[in-house]
């Protein structure tokens, strides 16, 4: 993906016209970075999460781009079953229950949503 008139400190996950409202979409982590990221357009606005359980540290997906419940209400994980809300990240059910879902800085510039280039790697 080429993105002119971007800033070189930040990664371009995608166009911010690929997610679509109540849909959820999942990025690798960026090179040397240890976590992937996910990104959940809801109410208007794009959230982008660490894609790392606050369980246990696994990915919340199994796989592919669904982060979200059947109702498309919240993010729930495919281990365990935990939900969190949407806007806050925060666990409201399941084993890591008042635990938050990390949330990664992100702007939209251009068209693309943007994230710092070293978003999810591990300090
Ligand atoms: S790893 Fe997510 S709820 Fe257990």
């Amino acid at each position: 993906m080429t993105a002119t008139f971007l800033p070189a400190e930040k990664r371009v996950l995608c166009r911010a016209a690929d997610i679509a409202e109540g849909t959820s979409k999942a990025f690798p982590p960026a090179p040397g970075a240890f976590f992937g990221l996910f990104a959940i357009r809801h109410a208007g606005r794009i959230l982008v999460y660490l894609n790392s359980c606050p369980h246990i540290g696994v990915p919340l997906n199994w796989s592919g781009d669904d982060f979200l419940t059947r109702d498309r209400a919240h993010i729930i994980c495919a281990t365990h079953g935990a939900e969190f809300f949407i806007a806050t990240g925060r666990c409201f059910s399941g084993p890591c229950i008042g635990d938050h879902l990390e949330p990664i800085i992100a702007e939209i510039k251009n068209g693309f949503l943007l994230v710092p280039h070293d978003a999810g790697r591990a300090d």
